[in-house]
């Protein structure tokens, strides 16, 4: 058997003996700063990922290690409390694999998040974008034999996140007051944030959000042909005029995404309640 697919058959059936005939709807991906929406979700199960045979785990600032399943919105979902990055130095191959364990668990969306940096000048710390569509910029997670169970070789990324979704989104913010942006977001491998001259190129590429993690893993989603949602949190803001008092900060990242984290947190148990 493919070590990979034998890999995800092993940490998906521990999960599922875990899950003791629970069955999740939804997967949802929590990034740096954004851990806070599990604590609402309901009648919880915490599994921890280094108790996953093969798991990787996260390092990254503002990241914990968990799958956590429950109930929102009425709904059972499975989130990833933490997500894993390629410059972690983890393989694309495991920075994947527990959106492939979700997708083997039977979900039927994929809810993805993340802490963004406004490569538009139109955004600015605190915004909710929907991501509309994305531009890679980090190695392809499907490079190598296709996994022909799990979806096509040359998978369609003509709707990369979902159409439906999307209105769905923008019809539940407008009753809740909330207002959003909408762009397109560009993954880059990271860690190092921009330059000047990447947040002009990128602009100029049509981006309007760059980030480090989202793309691989809505990649592997749309290979299995599972619907995605996905939102980023705008916490810092493109800085191209090389300024003397202003700089790219991790810890400011989260604090930012942690002040966000309500209003998308909402959002999203609105929107879990409405699939
Ligand atoms: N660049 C890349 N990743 C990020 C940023 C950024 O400015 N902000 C949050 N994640």
């Amino acid at each position: 058997m493919d070590p990979r697919i034998e890999k995800i058959q092993i940490a998906a059936g521990c999960v599922k003996d875990w899950l003791k005939g629970r069955r999740p709807v939804a997967g949802i991906v929590l990034g740096s700063g954004l851990g806070k929406l599990a604590d609402v979700i309901e009648d919880q199960l915490v599994i921890p990922y280094r108790d996953i045979p093969g798991f990787p785990v996260s390092t990254a600032v503002g990241h914990k290690g968990n799958f956590i399943v429950g109930k929102l919105g009425g709904k059972t979902v499975i989130a990833m409390q933490g997500r894993i990055h390629y410059y972690e130095g983890y393989g694309m191959e495991n920075v994947v694999l527990p959106i492939r364990v979700m997708i083997g668990l039977g979900i039927k969306y994929l809810f993805v998040s993340n802490a963004a940096g406004g490569v538009s000048f139109k955004l600015h710390v605190g915004d909710l974008m929907i991501i509309k569509d994305h531009i890679n910029l980090l190695p392809n997670p499907l490079i190598g034999p296709n996994m022909e169970d799990e979806g096509p070789r040359f998978p369609d990324m003509t709707r990369p996140y979902d159409p439906a979704l999307i209105k769905l989104a923008l019809s539940l913010s407008g009753e809740m007051g909330i207002e959003l942006q909408q762009g397109v977001y560009l993954g880059d491998t990271g860690p190092s944030y921009e330059t000047p001259a990447e947040y002009k190129f990128y602009r100029t590429i049509g981006a309007d959000a760059v980030g480090m993690s989202t793309v691989p893993e809505v990649i592997v989603a749309r290979h299995a042909g599972i619907p995605v949602f996905g939102m980023s949190v705008i916490t810092n803001e493109a800085h191209d005029d090389y300024a003397e008092d202003y700089q790219n900060d991790g810890e400011d990242v989260v604090k930012a995404a942690n002040a966000a984290a309500v209003k998308m947190t909402n959002l999203f148990i609105k929107l879990i309640e409405n699939i």
